[in-house]
């Protein structure tokens, strides 16, 4: 691999314009030939990965306008080493340690889901629910890197609303930690948000959280969680080597964590003794999955259930309220 000559040297190399736009070629011919990626993407992705790399390059335009960067032996090492790592399919938010999600960037590593931006379309759907409520609060079940109630924090303070609580959930610790570096690194006020490790609805002291809201509150309950057949001969190769697997796959042919959700909240919905509380739970579900997880509704009792599309026109959103 030609690239293996940025190798140290011992001496820090001065690279002109012209060589930085040949090595951005390189790295590019090599994601196309090895990855199968398209000429565009890995352009982008090589200019991602020098902007990494080399402290020099602050911006893309810097690749094409500065006259001479610097490229240290420590710069090469490091730029060598995120190139092998995406030949070997790393995503390449891994590899840079970030994503962005409805115009914020998210810190993420191998300890969360990438993500997705089809999850934008739940964001929505809950800001459109936070415009009819007069107070309202938040819980994500299933956080991963925090992007759904971070979002949804932000947002709603943009439009002059605050939310009574939030709070967070996940199984995982470890992901639990990659949101609260987010919340840390995007909420000025980072205690804004409470963060509990569990299992679905498990941990929330139900009752003790409905003592804390009004009878006019809207609770609004957001549910990314893993919904893949671990069977699925579709899903990605790279997507099942790299991304946590408790974050993709649920059992019972990826209906079991959204199922149990479904009906522990309904459940607890019930026995709530506040009966104006209006409870809205927005899930992300698989794009093949609506029918029968809303067949699977209707046989608990729930009745008002919307299902929302993605951009490619799949199922991709359920909203339901009781
Ligand atoms: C598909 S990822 C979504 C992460 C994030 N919400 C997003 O949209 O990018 C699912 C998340 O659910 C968590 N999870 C899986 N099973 C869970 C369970 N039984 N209870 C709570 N969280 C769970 C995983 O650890 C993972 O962080």
């Amino acid at each position: 691999m030609h690239i293996l000559e940025l190798r140290p040297s011992g001496e820090k190399k001065i690279k002109t314009i012209s060589k930085l736009k040949e090595l951005r070629n390189e790295i590019t011919n090599l994601l196309v030939t090895k990855l199968g990626v398209s000429n565009d993407l890995a352009t982008l992705e090589a200019d991602i990965l020098l902007q990494k790399a080399i402290n020099e390059i602050s911006s893309r335009t810097d690749i094409y306008t500065k006259s001479d960067i610097v490229i240290t032996d420590s710069e090469s090492r490091f730029l060598t080493t995120l190139v092998e790592e995406r030949l070997l399919g790393k995503p390449i938010s891994y590899l840079i340690n970030e994503k962005e999600f409805y115009g914020r960037k998210f810190f993420v590593d191998d300890r969360v889901l990438i993500p997705r931006p089809e999850t934008e379309h739940l964001v929505d759907e809950a800001l459109q629910l936070v415009k009819q409520a007069s107070s309202f609060c938040f819980f994500d079940i299933g956080t991963g890197s925090g992007i759904i109630p971070i979002t949804l924090f932000l947002e709603t303070k943009i439009l002059g609303n605050k939310p009574l609580f939030t709070i967070v959930s996940d199984i995982s610790y470890s992901a639990l930690e990659v949101a609260k570096i987010n919340s840390k690194n995007l909420i000025d006020d980072s205690n804004s948000i409470e963060f509990i490790q569990g299992d679905l609805f498990d941990y929330y002291y139900f009752d003790d959280i409905i003592s804390l809201v009004n009878e006019d509150t809207t609770v609004i309950v957001t549910a990314n969680l893993p919904y893949i057949d671990i069977l699925d001969p579709r899903t990605d190769h790279f997507v099942k080597v790299y991304e946590p697997s408790q974050a993709l796959f649920s059992p019972d042919r990826g209906y079991f964590s959204i199922n149990t959700l479904v009906a522990s909240f309904y459940a607890e919905s019930l026995k709530c003794i506040k009966k104006s509380i209006r409870f809205k739970l927005l899930l992300e579900i698989g794009a093949n999955q609506a029918d029968e997880i809303t067949s699977n509704m209707k046989n608990l009792g729930i009745n008002k259930i919307k299902i929302i599309k993605d951009y490619s026109g799949l199922d991709r959103i359920i909203s339901v309220e009781f």
